[in-house]
């Protein structure tokens, strides 16, 4: 960590706006805008709020008099749908393409608002003769495809709560999350396609729900051709279903903090948490920080190259870019399938504007060269965006020269499944510097505290933590409140407690760190170490395991496991591949340890504590730091 934040401390650089990036930028007067907005964020939020449409208004825009349970625009009636799709008809935008999606193989799908709208409605007719009703929550597992949307949006429309499941989580993994949420319906497919190799979705899923007391139906978008096994009474496919139901769904009016859906993300425990949002303070939130951090115009083809299956896919491949009215496109491949410059070519391909991408996919395409950006004019490029983890200064450069041409101001944007929306970002028009997500956002207060919530000087590492509530917040850990309070409203008095490091810069740049607690970040991908050892320890061989993240230079960390066997059990290379496959097996690819190392002890506290921060610090290096918790 010592190493990073000096590399920081030395990037000083900084890049100015262009004339025409000024010129055209919604915000110019950027500090006017906050010193405004830090006056009175509720007044902020409140003013915000009248971008979109609601079916009557609130009383109260922010109430805190059952804190941390905060609530935003109490009493108001709204619908997010009505925001991304309703309004839009009968205007200019029902004919304009809503979503362009690209498959992996290469196939090009287009709907407009108008296309989209009619799915919608005839997906949510559907839903509600599968008895679906408001309140009632669905599983999506489905790779990223449009029907993914269309069934957020069919389940929002309706008021039913969606939860969608990352297809690259196991079969396990899927299975905790729809027995936590209790869902009645599981929306997947028969397969998914992933660089041009063909994946069983309906077999897993069939594993994963077999017993299950809660899922009553499970529809299923056919994407091959091949047979597929279908249970009975059960089972149904997604055109069967949606055919016959009408284009037209009177689209429900739901409070603003009626749940919109349930999104689980790892948190230090072997658990995930369901994190839930709402209807109106979400969209208020998003719709805000989109407008002005990606500055869009009404004809922008904007490109947000995550999964649906994680809160930037919700946040910034769904809701804000169709509440804006714009193109968003959806890319069901790999970067750099068939080849490494597949990125380029779809962005010279539909002509996109605006790019939204992460930095382990920069940094894995960094290493096949500058040569395949190089070959792609990529014109029509305004600006880009980064997100997941810190942005190191080399890939921040690289991207700003063979991606945007140094012409692209890079909005590197910090937030969390949990914020919901974009809390430290740059706005076009402020100065940049390569490493570094600026500020945060108007209406919101960020600052870097130390254990005791006490501010700690300039230069100086300590937690980041969020001062007040804003509207896309969490609302609460599905059918755990408590862990909520413990989690957020604990570890930093008096603050939001956000579990990353970071630091301040003399002009009040935030240089974000990584993460305080025991959870990993591979490839931009949020996992628990908690959860990893779990996985491990319920094989028969392991007796224990401590899990710790290494810094790897294209996933930004790696995870390595080490394993005290059972008594007798031999540590072999094969059973070091039969574990990566049990992890594979219990939580998905990405929690798939790089290492996994076989020893006789691991270093504990005297209460039996595996102390990972001892075996991180071994293992790199590092000074092991203050030691008097452990046992011997
Ligand atoms: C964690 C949240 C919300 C987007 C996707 C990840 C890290 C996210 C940045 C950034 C430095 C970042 C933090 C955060 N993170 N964006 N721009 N710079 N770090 O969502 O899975 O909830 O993970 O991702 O560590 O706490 P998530």
């Amino acid at each position: 960590m010592k190493g990073t934040t000096e590399v920081l401390l030395n990037e000083k650089k900084i890049y100015k706006p262009s004339d025409k990036v000024l010129k055209n930028a919604k915000i110019k007067q950027w500090r006017a805008v906050q010193k405004k907005a830090a006056k009175d964020p509720v007044r902020f939020w409140d003013e915000a709020a009248n971008d979109l449409d609601w079916y009557s208004y609130w009383g109260q825009t922010f109430d805190d008099s059952n804190a941390p349970f905060f609530k935003w625009y109490v009493g108001g009636k709204c619908n997010i749908v009505q925001n991304c799709l309703d309004r839009h008809m009968g205007t200019p935008v029902e004919n304009k393409t809503a979503i362009i999606w690209e498959s992996d193989a290469g196939k090009r799908r287009k709907l407009t608002y108008k296309q989209l709208n009619q799915a919608v409605c005839k997906m949510a007719n559907g839903l509600k003769f599968l008895k679906i009703k408001r309140g009632d929550r669905v599983a999506i597992y489905l790779q990223n495809i449009p029907e993914t949307a269309i069934a957020m949006l069919a389940c929002a429309k309706i008021g039913a709560v969606h939860s969608v499941v990352y297809a690259g989580f196991s079969a396990n993994a899927l299975r905790e999350r729809i027995d936590d949420q209790g869902a009645k319906i599981l929306i997947t497919s028969d397969v998914g396609h992933r660089r041009g190799k063909v994946i069983d979705m309906k077999s897993l899923t069939d594993k994963a729900i077999s017993g299950s007391p809660s899922i009553q139906n499970v529809i299923v978008v056919r994407q091959g051709t091949g047979p597929v096994t279908m249970k009975m009474n059960r089972d149904i496919y997604y055109d069967a279903l949606v055919d016959t139901q009408p284009s037209i769904c009177r689209t429900e009016q739901m409070d603003s903090e009626d749940p919109l859906f349930i999104l689980y993300t790892s948190g230090t425990t072997a658990k995930p948490k369901g994190v839930v949002h709402v209807h109106g303070g979400y969209m208020v939130g998003l719709n805000r920080t989109f407008q002005w951090v990606m500055d869009v115009r009404p004809d922008d083809v904007y490109w947000c190259t995550a999964d649906p299956g994680w809160i930037t896919g919700h946040s910034y491949i769904v809701y804000a870019p169709l509440m804006a009215g714009i193109t968003t496109v959806m890319f069901e491949g790999v970067p750099d399938f068939p080849r490494p410059d597949r990125i380029w070519k779809i962005i010279e391909k539909y002509k996109v504007n605006i790019l939204y991408t992460a930095p382990t996919l920069i940094r894995a395409l960094m290493c096949y060269g500058e040569k395949w950006p190089m070959k792609y004019k990529m014109k029509s490029l305004r600006l880009l965006g980064s997100v997941g983890e810190p942005i190191n200064p080399e890939a921040w450069r690289w991207y700003h020269k063979f991606v945007g041409k140094n012409k692209c101001p890079i909005m590197d944007t910090w937030w969390q499944t949990e914020t919901g929306m974009f809390m430290i970002s740059p706005l076009p028009s402020m100065p940049l510097k390569a490493g570094s997500a600026t500020l945060p956002f108007p209406g919101i207060k960020a600052e870097v505290v130390d254990k005791k919530g006490n501010k700690v000087p300039v230069g100086k590492g300590g937690y980041l933590a969020i001062k007040t509530p804003w509207p896309a917040m969490l609302r609460t850990i599905f059918k755990n409140p408590k862990r909520y309070i413990d989690t957020y409203w604990k570890e930093s008095p008096g603050y939001y407690h956000t579990g990353d490091m970071a630091h301040k810069d003399k002009d009040g740049y935030f240089w974000i760190q990584g993460r305080s607690d025991d959870v990993l970040s591979i490839a931009g991908h949020r996992i628990g170490n908690a959860e990893i050892e779990s996985a491990l320890v319920s094989h028969k061989s392991v007796a224990e395991a401590g899990v710790i993240g290494k810094p790897h230079p294209v996933k930004g960390e790696s995870a390595k496991a080490f394993v005290i066997l059972r008594r007798g059990v031999k540590g072999t290379d094969i059973l070091i591949k039969t574990l990566k496959k049990h992890i594979r097996t219990k939580l998905g690819p990405i929690a798939v340890t790089d290492e996994i190392e076989f020893v006789e002890k691991l270093p504990k506290t005297r209460s039996g504590k595996i102390m990972r921060r001892v075996i991180k610090a071994a293992e790199l290096g590092q000074d092991l730091g203050d030691t008097s918790a452990l046992a011997d």
